[in-house]
């Protein structure tokens, strides 16, 4: 069990293997800090520590669980234990209840009233197509009025003045149906945004499940996470944030609010959203602000690969129990691989159909052979190109129902589905071995 407890003990986990990036050249807020992010990210390097940032008295950090090497630190597994980890985190009765503390790190430091500006917040304007400075590494914190059962999640949140927000929220998040089951709907809502977590939490963030969230943060970690209520609003905090900013969503007062860089690669629509009203930002000593790069591998990861990867084997193990599956993130949630010992020629062709209808999001599958690596792009590549006849190997779903922000889809998310089989016709061609050159230790050779 790893004794990640906190963002600190985390970076000093990524550091401990060689998975921080320490960015000392001073970085611009607007643009450059997440052009060198991406960079890092696209490398694979590790996770982003900008520790001078003009115009920030705090070190931003980011990449939090961007790729399956980060997520292995993060779940304190190793990388092909991923998928076995999330899926008895996932498990509800698995579930561990969050712990009720009285002090929190963040209890040092608070503005309240008059005093709260939120320009003190080192809020980056991330990609050149989006509509302001977002908050996008915080998670919701909130607690449904009748059960009182807490929730977390993520809202995209526009910097709008010294006291507001405007603030995202999809219809069918639970954040909105908490506020829509009172009995004024309209009434302000109360909830708190943590900053720069435990990637326990971060994970358990992007899970949309009827439980409290916390609980699998806890199954992740084996205990409690601890949490305590806030100062203006009674939402259970974890209580290791570095920063919490709490305060009302106004469900009717809106203001127009976006466009952000969004899952799928290209910038979000403008929304009509409600306000958010800030009523106390509080920090520990000497805080780190995290984000998450908007339309960005962090943003797939934590949205797309981590929670729905399990029952995506689900799926496609019914069929073949040792079937492996992968949704890498550079195919925004849309792509999944499956990787088989292929035997039976119409196999590989029939778990795409069980992958297809795993989760509505997927709409493009590959199966290949235990030759090819799943999880390098090129390698998918070379197989598509190599073993694929794409008369006979392909089939399609037209008129499919997909996400509604599918960039292929229609507005209704109609699209068509597209299984692969880039699978080695033996049958069709023999061709021997695959070219193979087994990797080295290149410290060994190079100087
Ligand atoms: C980085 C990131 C940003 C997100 N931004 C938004 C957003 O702006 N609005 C929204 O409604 N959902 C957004 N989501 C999706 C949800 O917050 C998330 O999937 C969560 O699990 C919702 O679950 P819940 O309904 O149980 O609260 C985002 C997800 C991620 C990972």
């Amino acid at each position: 069990m790893t004794d990640i407890h906190d963002l600190r003990s985390y970076i000093a986990a990524l550091d401990a293997v060689g998975q921080l990036a320490r960015v000392t050249r001073e970085v611009s807020l607007k643009h450059e800090l997440a052009d060198v992010a991406a960079s890092i990210d696209r490398n694979d390097i590790g996770a982003g520590m900008f520790e001078n940032v003009t115009d920030s008295p705090w070190p931003i950090f980011c990449g939090s669980v961007t790729s399956h090497r980060r997520a292995a630190v993060a779940l304190g597994c190793e990388a092909n234990e991923i998928i076995d980890v999330m899926e008895r985190v996932l498990e509800p009765a698995n579930g561990i209840a969050p712990v009720r503390v009285d002090t929190a790190a963040w209890h040092d430091n608070y503005v309240t009233g008059a005093d709260i500006d939120t320009a003190m917040l080192p809020i980056p304007v991330h990609s050149r197509g989006d509509g302001g400075a977002f908050i996008t590494g915080a998670v919701t914190v909130a607690k449904d009025p009748i059960s009182g059962r807490g929730n977390l999640g993520y809202n995209r949140m526009l910097r709008l003045a010294p006291d507001r927000f405007g603030f995202n929220v999809n219809e069918w998040r639970d954040v909105g149906t908490f506020w829509k089951s009172r009995d004024d709907p309209s009434a302000p809502f109360p909830v708190a945004l943590a900053i720069g977590l435990d990637p326990a939490i971060m994970i358990a963030g992007g899970v949309k499940t009827p439980v409290d969230e916390l609980m699998i943060a806890g199954a992740i970690r084996g205990r409690g996470i601890e949490v305590c209520p806030g100062r203006t609003v009674d939402v259970d905090i974890p209580a290791a944030a570095e920063i919490v900013v709490e305060g009302f969503i106004h469900p009717t007062v809106r203001e127009p609010e976006g466009p952000l860089a969004e899952f799928h690669g290209y910038h979000g629509e403008q929304w009509n959203s409600p306000t958010f009203e800030v009523t106390c930002i509080a920090w520990r000593n000497d805080p780190i602000y995290q984000t998450i790069i908007p339309g960005w591998y962090e943003h797939i990861y934590i949205g797309n690969v981590l929670p729905r990867e399990p029952l995506l084997r689900r799926f496609v193990r019914h069929l073949d129990k040792t079937a492996d599956v992968h949704i890498p993130p550079y195919g925004n949630g849309f792509l999944a691989i499956i990787q088989i010992d292929r035997d039976n020629p119409g196999t590989p062709k029939n778990l795409a159909m069980a992958a297809l209808a795993a989760h509505i999001n997927v709409r493009n599958v590959i199966v290949i052979d235990r030759d090819v690596d799943m999880y390098e792009p090129s390698e998918i590549q070379w197989a598509l190109t190599n073993r694929v006849h794409w008369g006979d190997d392909v089939f399609t779903v037209p008129f499919a129902q997909g996400h509604e922000m599918d960039p292929t889809a229609d507005q209704r998310g109609i699209s068509t589905k597209v299984g692969i089989d880039a699978t080695y016709k033996r049958e069709r061609r023999e061709y021997g071995e695959r070219v193979s050159y087994p990797p080295v230790d290149l410290g060994k050779y190079l100087n």
